[in-house]
């Protein structure tokens, strides 16, 4: 978690977005593009971060297909479609994927990040995805906040019914299958060190179901059996049934 050090926000036109971002992130704006291979994020409308020729931005209209038949989604059959106003948690948001599956779904979802970075990456991703037609509805349902979900699920005052947890671990970064661009995300994440922290604040928040989503091959978040576990061909979701 934290800025990578001497990170800067290309503008490519001046503009008060590019200004207000690099403001909530404490970085410089530059108008000139940062040459060889730094890391940079660049506003040109659309929030990215870039290295060389690698961009990397949300892009929640990839997931239109995915979200026509959203019920045959392993991790929409590990949570069960939620008819009206269900509230689940993503404790681990990231770029917001499974968030917009949950939405998708029906669920409430309230997401957490706590990477400055990725958190304006998946703001930015959000806010467009308000404009497209078949999305709009979804993201209404998606509340995004800049914290550890750690102490903020030992706050809140009420019980979700689902809780998402999709920690990164070291090994899975270093997965073949991560696209190259993918891996500029790597550079940001950090791999997650405290898992039975983070299914403790989960437990302690008594949700109906826990969902950790793991590699297919990959051992148990903090050793903690689940009731039971849905498996897809590279990824497993294990769930903990809580009431
Ligand atoms: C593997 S990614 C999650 C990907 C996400 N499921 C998706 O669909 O895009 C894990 C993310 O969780 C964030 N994270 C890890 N521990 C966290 C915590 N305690 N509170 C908030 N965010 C956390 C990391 O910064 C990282 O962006």
């Amino acid at each position: 978690m934290g800025i990578p050090e001497n990170l800067v926000l290309y503008a490519e036109t001046v503009c008060d977005e590019a200004y207000e971002i690099s403001k909530r992130l404490g970085i410089k704006t530059v108008l000139k593009k940062p040459e060889n291979d730094i890391l940079y994020l660049k506003y040109n409308g659309e929030l990215s971060v870039n290295q060389g020729d690698l961009e990397l931005k949300g892009d929640f209209t990839r997931l239109l297909n995915r979200i026509k038949s959203i019920n045959s989604e392993f991790l929409i059959k590990a949570a069960k479609p939620s008819p009206q106003n269900m509230t689940a948690i993503d404790a681990t948001a990231g770029m917001g994927e499974d968030s917009l599956l949950l939405a998708a779904a029906g669920y409430r979802v309230i997401m957490y990040e706590y990477d400055p970075v990725i958190y304006e990456l998946l703001r930015d991703a959000l806010n467009r995805a308000g404009d497209i037609k078949e999305l709009s509805e979804t993201v209404k349902r998606m509340e995004l906040k800049c914290e550890d979900s750690i102490g903020a699920m030992q706050r809140l005052d009420f019980a979700p019914e689902v809780i998402l947890l999709d920690p990164m671990f070291p090994k899975r970064s270093k997965s073949a299958l991560v696209k190259k661009k993918f891996q500029l995300l790597k550079m940001l994440e950090k791999p997650c060190a405290n898992g039975g922290e983070l299914l403790n604040a989960a437990i302690a928040a008594h949700p109906g179901k826990i969902i950790i989503k793991r590699p297919l091959k990959g051992g148990y978040l903090a050793d903690k059996k689940p009731s039971y576990s849905i498996k897809g061909k590279v990824i497993r979701y294990d769930c903990i049934v809580m009431s």
